[in-house]
């Protein structure tokens, strides 16, 4: 699966429209997610912290969440866009991971400049998966 460029941008357009919702009110340090699912439906997300900081959710958790509740589990690319391309925290890739290690990750800056086109199992080498339960999970 290859995406052109139009798609890239496309996918970081959206997740940096989104990421004009962001509630940062404490760190001020916005996130917009956008991802596409295999069956092509999107869904974009956005951090959103709390007074109680651990209550903050990330936004690709955000948008991976949304997707899963409206029954899609499939994701062949999440994009994500911050003021300086920074790349997604730990246990965003765990998320991540939990859907596929193929996914495309897109990684933009606030200007909408792609920075790193990378996977999830990239991301997250010798991830621990849901195979590693010995289960076989529907997706
Ligand atoms: N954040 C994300 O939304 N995604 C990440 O992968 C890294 C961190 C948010 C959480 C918090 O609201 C802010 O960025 C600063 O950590």
């Amino acid at each position: 699966m290859s995406l052109t460029k139009h798609e890239k941008q496309a996918l970081i357009d959206l997740a940096n429209t989104a990421r004009q919702r962001a509630y940062a009110p404490y760190s001020h340090y916005s996130v917009g997610a956008a991802l596409r699912t295999k069956t092509g439906r999107l869904f974009t997300g956005v951090n959103v912290e709390n007074a109680a900081y651990p209550q903050t959710m990330c936004a690709e958790r955000v948008a991976i969440f949304k997707a899963v509740s409206e029954g899609e589990k499939e994701f062949e690319v999440i994009t994500i866009v911050t003021d300086n391309g920074g790349s997604p925290c730990g246990g965003c890739r765990q998320v991540m991971a939990e859907f596929g290690l193929d996914t495309i990750i897109l990684l933009a800056d606030g200007n909408g400049k792609l920075v790193k086109q990378t996977t999830v199992g990239e991301l997250l080498p010798e991830a621990f998966t849901p195979e590693q339960l010995g289960k076989q999970v529907s997706k």
